[in-house]
């Protein structure tokens, strides 16, 4: 292809200084810098090129009476176009200094110019502001990942990567690299199967985590793992989800749930302190049955009030001896009509009996709501009303149901009215435990029990014989990192005994054979000395989203899918020649092309 202007070679060309860092000190230098063309200014005798790199923006000026072949070659320049320019740095006159720039206080007077490489006209400008669908931003991902945002994005997680080695080398862990190309690691998705050519038939999976790995790096005597690791989930995607995205994973010997919390609470403390930010620690700890009572979800966004059962205060609203849950927002101001009409419907698709109209309540049940209101705390200008259920008590935790449905209902209000209460301030980071999740879940469409975490957590010391007899009440040890509403890791003290693991195994309902079949490995490995042992992993884009003030982790990952799993940039997934495919034993039942 013709390039449309003649281009310069790199030769022995070498940078000086970065676009970020000139500043007056240096007036007087001489300087070679090299970066794009972020904008160029023609004022016919002078020509304005502000330069860019990762670290900054220089303006560069251009006269045409210093050295008129300089000056025409900066006319053929434009935007993106990759250049280096050599000048003498100068103090900008006081009227011209501009002070939103970092090297606002000079500018490079040019002496020489070299056009490295040309661009076509991106398809959007280099700015924070584009007005395109994110499907545009992906197919021309080179340019999107040049704006400002998404710079300071990537490099805030590099950053974070680099500061959770440094803090965790510094407590004796060791990153130990564990397979991609393995059996089935069940997380609860579905596998991603990676064909082997010279067993046909036969597949890998890519781990959902590095799960079973870690734990056998314990059996095998490393003390203290970790790895910041991609992990692979075939699941719905959604704003906070990926096929392939990356864990901050680590386990550890011989730890209580303390232990790992005084491990992780300062290495969090310190991940948002490389993010700007300063959280207190210890962070809260709540059971998942207070979260569930108060907060109405095992991910509570503790920026929004609690929320309170009062069936106990006002018994003859509580339907079928289901709770009875006082919802408070403080600073929302009475609603009007129309707005009470919306939450109620919204609660009343999830299954509830709300009670919107507060002052109804007060007339007709004044001494009672004296002390709901007290109980929550609530004051003259706050939200407060109340919701039972309105059916038949479900399920195996029916009180649980309406929790979660009195939960996304408290959610849904502070949503609505955050621009009265500003209580959803993404820069107000409220971390918290929750601890004491039940063990299983009772999964309706297959009529069995699910792990509610992994098969391979402990139970509660205590509930060891509810095991079998009563699962629904039977606690795990295991825990949630829990940031604003969103889950930002997970882990648990794990089965050490072979004898726990199969009893844990039948209670899932998996036949022995199965469990052989499929962690034959970890149950022969358990029988070799395994040590007591216990870990977590943190969702490092998650928390990364969440720093940068980023509502989607696409925006903080360099090469991300689609919410259909398609990368719009090398267009994978994507068909494969029938050759290959039956290299690999393959045929496709007429998905294929
Ligand atoms: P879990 O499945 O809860 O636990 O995952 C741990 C954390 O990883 C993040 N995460 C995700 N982030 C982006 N996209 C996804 N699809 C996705 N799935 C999970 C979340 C989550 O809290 N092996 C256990 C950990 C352990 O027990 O040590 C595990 O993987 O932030």
């Amino acid at each position: 292809m013709e390039t449309s202007v003649a281009l310069d070679f790199l030769g022995e060309l070498r940078r000086t200084h970065t676009c970020g860092e000139l500043r007056a000190a240096q007036a007087g230098q001489e300087v070679l810098l090299m970066g794009w063309v972020h904008r160029r200014r023609d004022h016919g005798a002078v020509i304005f090129i502000d330069l860019r790199d990762r670290e900054g923006l220089t303006q560069a000026i251009f006269h045409e009476d210093i050295d008129p072949a300089v000056h025409q070659r900066a006319e053929e320049v434009r935007s993106e176009y990759v250049i280096a320019v050599e000048g003498a740095v100068k103090l900008r006159s006081p009227g011209t200094v501009n002070p939103n720039m970092a090297t606002g206080e000079i500018e490079v007077v040019a002496s020489k110019i070299w056009i490295l490489n040309e661009s076509r006209t991106p398809p959007f400008p280099v700015e924070d502001e584009v007005g395109v669908s994110e499907d545009v931003r992906l197919k021309y991902r080179y340019v999107d990942l040049r704006r400002p945002r998404m710079q300071r994005n990537i490099i805030l997680r590099s950053k974070i990567s680099f500061a959770v080695r440094e803090f965790l080398y510094a407590q004796g862990f060791l990153e130990i690299e564990t397979p991609f190309m393995t059996r089935s690691t069940p997380e609860g998705a579905r596998d991603y199967l990676v064909p082997c050519r010279v067993q046909p038939g036969t597949f890998y999976a890519l781990p959902q985590s590095p799960q079973i790995f870690k734990q056998i790096l314990m059996v095998s005597g490393f003390d203290k793992y970790f790895q910041i690791v991609r992990c692979f989930r075939d699941e719905d995607f959604r704003a906070d989800r990926q096929a392939e995205f990356t864990q901050i994973d680590l386990e550890m010997s011989f730890p209580q749930q303390e232990r790992v919390f005084e491990v992780i609470e300062p290495l969090v403390q310190r991940i948002c302190e490389v993010a700007g930010f300063r959280v207190e620690t210890p962070f809260p700890r709540l059971t998942y049955a207070q979260a569930m009572r108060h907060y109405g979800s095992d991910k509570p966004d503790r920026r929004i009030p609690p929320m309170h059962p009062v069936e106990d205060l006002l018994p003859k609203l509580a339907n079928a001896g289901m709770p009875l849950v006082a919802i408070h927002i403080p600073g929302s101001g009475a609603p009007t009509r129309k707005e009470r009409d919306e939450f109620k419907a919204y609660g009343q698709e999830r299954g509830l009996r709300v009670y919107d109209d507060s002052k109804r309540l007060e007339r007709d049940y004044p001494g009672p709501m004296a002390q709901v209101r007290e109980r929550c705390g609530a004051g003259e200008n706050d939200l407060l009303f109340l919701a039972t259920w309105a059916g038949e008590p479900k399920g195996h935790r029916p009180e649980e149901t309406v929790y979660l449905a009195c939960g996304q209902l408290r959610l849904y209000c502070a949503q609505k009215f955050n621009d009265r209460h500003k209580l959803l301030d993404p820069t107000n980071f409220q971390f918290l435990w929750v601890v004491d999740f039940p063990m299983f879940e009772w999964d309706e469409e297959e009529s069995r029990w699910n792990a509610a975490h992994h098969p391979f957590t402990s139970v509660h010391d205590e509930d060891l014989e509810k095991l079998t007899a009563d699962p629904a009440r039977c606690r795990a040890k295991s825990y949630d990192l829990v940031l604003n509403g969103v889950e930002m890791g997970s882990g648990s003290i794990r089965i050490h005994r072979r004898d726990v693991q199969t009893q844990v195994f039948a209670a899932l309902g998996m036949t022995d054979e199965e469990a052989h079949r499929r962690f034959g490995f970890l149950l022969d490995a358990l029988e070799y000395g395994a040590p007591p042992h216990g870990g977590i992993a943190l969702g490092l884009d998650r928390l990364v989203m969440i720093l940068a003030g980023e509502t989607s982790i696409r925006d903080v990952i360099a090469f991300p899918k689609t919410a259909r799993g398609t990368d719009l940039m090398c267009d994978a997934p994507s068909a494969v020649p029938e050759r290959q495919l039956r290299e690999l034993g393959i045929g496709l039942l007429g998905h294929g092309k």
